[in-house]
């Protein structure tokens, strides 16, 4: 399967930043600009702008993510939310695993795959994060913890669920540092996730999934990572704040 088969995603990633009226703001602006996105364009957003961002997109083709939820449907864990609270308000993406949550919020490998599981068991799609931090690519061992982070993350996933699930490829030295991976190293990754898939499942199954770079992509750079034949989009971070910035890795990414 050639890449122009595969879903191109072009997903924000708001993280700590827009109250609910910023969030209205921002996406009223957003909208007209993308409209005519060849891709899936999405934005993750705080779980408190969730209602405004679903209500200020109806009608358009923006949709819209939470950027974590819980494993179990209900119950004693407070500060979480459940799959079930972000299916009723109309949420259908996901990100999960994130390197800030793995980093400052004691997320692991065990924890990002149950919170998937939990996830596509409630019809969510969610956007799994994986990347290697500085020492442990000058340590030379990037490939052995992306194949770890992908054999664990999508621990019993079946391959019918997978359909449903993407990937994204963070390096964390590259995230919120203004320092990109190069469009070569975010490929030679972005490959060899895949190679791993179509060992975990197979071939055909592995060729569908789309595989997103992040890690300080801007409208200067989105160009050249999308070229990649196995860089299906794109999670911005920073970018996304801005509706011009954020539009025009849409339009890169609608090529
Ligand atoms: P930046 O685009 O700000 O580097 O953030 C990337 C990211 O973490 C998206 O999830």
């Amino acid at each position: 399967m050639d890449k122009a088969k595969r879903k191109a995603i072009i997903a924000g990633n708001w993280k700590m930043n827009k109250t609910p009226k910023e969030a209205k703001e921002l996406l009223t602006a957003i909208a007209p600009l993308v409209a005519d996105a060849d891709c899936e364009v999405i934005a993750c957003v705080p779980y408190v702008d969730l209602a405004t961002a679903i209500e200020a997109t109806a009608g358009t083709n923006v949709k819209i993510g939470a950027e974590n939820c819980h494993w179990a449907a209900s119950g004693a864990f407070t500060g979480e939310i459940s799959t079930g609270m972000l299916k009723e308000i109309g949420v259908e993406y996901v990100v999960l695993g994130h390197s800030e949550r793995r980093q400052y919020f004691g997320e692991t490998d065990e924890t990002v795959n149950k919170r998937t599981k939990a996830a596509l068991a409630a019809g969510l799609k969610p956007i799994v994060c994986v990347g290697e931090l500085l020492w442990e690519r000058e340590c030379n061992i990037t490939e052995e913890v992306i194949a770890r982070q992908i054999k664990l993350d999508l621990w019993d996933v079946t391959e019918e669920e997978l359909k449903n699930v993407v990937i994204a490829y963070e390096p964390v030295w590259a995230i919120g540092t203004g320092k990109t991976a190069t469009a070569e190293q975010a490929e030679e990754v972005c490959a060899f996730i895949r190679a791993q898939l179509a060992k975990l499942y197979n071939q055909d199954a592995a060729d569908a999934v789309t595989i997103q770079y992040g890690g300080s992509m801007n409208d200067g750079n989105a160009d050249e990572l999308l070229s990649k034949v196995n860089v299906d989009g794109g999670l911005i971070g920073g970018a996304s704040l801005v509706a011009e910035k954020f539009a025009a890795i849409v339009k890169a990414a609608s090529k």
